[in-house]
């Protein structure tokens, strides 16, 4: 696919939900580069330290720009470099990433990071991953993602991660999910460019899929938008299932159940529509659903483009409607299907 079909795609979300590792699987998939703009605050984080908090507005500026941010082709990828040398893994490590929360929130700091990022996309394709790309740095981009997962399953993927580097040094998963919610609260409750997702972006919960299957989910979506769409779709059914306990199971039997079953497959209907129209798409979306021995599963078929990411946003968006109707705490599994697999596996 050529570099200048493809434009800026963002790709939001908290730590911990897959980003990175999409981010740049997606930007090679695409062949354009990766930005990630968490790097630069942990590279700034780790340069000027928790001093950086008390510095003078000036000051702090000036030594923001003595890091100059730039990517370079280096063994054939794009690798972010500062000052001409590439950043290293020492800005992986737990306190980089506490330090990097830490200055994320000075908004002088901020504003000069941002408008390198600009800089660093302008006039190319790129994969931008952070926080504030859809919402700040590239309001206008032409495809934006939020990805987000629940936070135990975070610190699960954390933790096995740190465990297989052996890297863990003592910490419980316990300490993991304590840190993860800590960098949450930090991250969506600042004053300054909080976390959230743009209201354009599509949101995609990746709690209860695998990474290959958010992939196709991306991929598919940035071919639609750029007008480049491969000509075999790549999956045309999505489930989403969520346990139920006797009571429920009653109370959706009942005509109010019922009712609230069919609102919930006009919301999926709905939102699934908006976001082919949104791609400029046309698709035919069909839901059904059943009730297994204790639980409620919701089978999406779609017939047309972007198969995989309407059939998960339509039953995604059916179950979350029933919300109201759901014990409290309630676990939403979604998933990609294949096309032959019967119903109800
Ligand atoms: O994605 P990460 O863990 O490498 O990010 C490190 C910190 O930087 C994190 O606390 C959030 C902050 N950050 C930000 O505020 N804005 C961005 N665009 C990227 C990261």
């Amino acid at each position: 696919m050529a570099e200048r079909s493809i434009g800026v795609v963002t790709m939001d979300g908290p730590a911990g939900v897959g980003k990175s590792t999409l981010a740049r699987r997606l930007a090679s998939e695409l062949g354009v580069a990766y930005l990630d703009t968490g790097a630069m605050y942990r590279t700034l984080g780790l340069r000027l330290g928790p001093a950086a908090a008390d510095m003078e507005e000036e000051r702090l500026r000036a030594k923001c720009r003595e890091c100059r941010f730039s990517l370079e082709t280096r063994d054939g990828t794009a690798k972010l470099c500062c000052n001409g040398e590439p950043v290293g893994p020492e800005i992986r490590t737990e306190r980089a990433g506490r330090l990097a929360s830490l200055v994320a929130r000075l908004p002088a700091l901020r504003e000069e990071l941002q408008r390198a990022q600009r800089e660093l996309g302008e006039g190319c394709s790129l994969v931008a991953e952070g926080r504030d790309m859809g919402t700040k740095v590239f309001p206008s981009a032409r495809h934006k993602f939020f990805l987000d997962a629940r936070p135990e399953v975070r610190a699960r993927r954390r933790y096995l991660e740190l465990e297989a580097r052996d890297e863990l040094n003592g910490a419980t998963f316990e300490d993991i999910l304590r840190g993860i919610e800590e960098r949450d609260a930090q991250d969506r409750g600042r004053a300054v460019d909080p976390l959230r997702p743009a209201v354009d972006a599509m949101i995609v919960d990746t709690s209860d899929l695998d990474l290959d299957g958010v992939l196709r989910v991306l991929l598919d979506a940035v071919r639609a938008g750029s007008g480049v769409l491969e000509e075999k779709a790549v999956c045309r059914r999505a489930v989403a299932s969520v346990s139920l306990d006797a009571l429920t199971l009653d109370r959706l039997r009942s005509d109010d159940g019922r009712a609230a079953l069919d609102a919930a497959f006009g919301d999926g209907l709905v939102a699934a529509q908006a976001v082919a129209a949104r791609r400029g798409v046309e698709a035919s979306v069909d839901l059904a659903w059943s009730v297994e021995a204790t639980s409620l599963v919701v089978d999406a078929a779609v017939e047309g483009p972007m198969d995989g990411t309407l059939a998960l946003t339509a039953a995604q968006a059916a179950v979350a409607s029933l919300a109201a109707f759901l014990p409290a705490g309630s676990v939403v599994c979604a998933r990609l299907r294949d096309d032959d697999a019967p119903a109800s596996s």
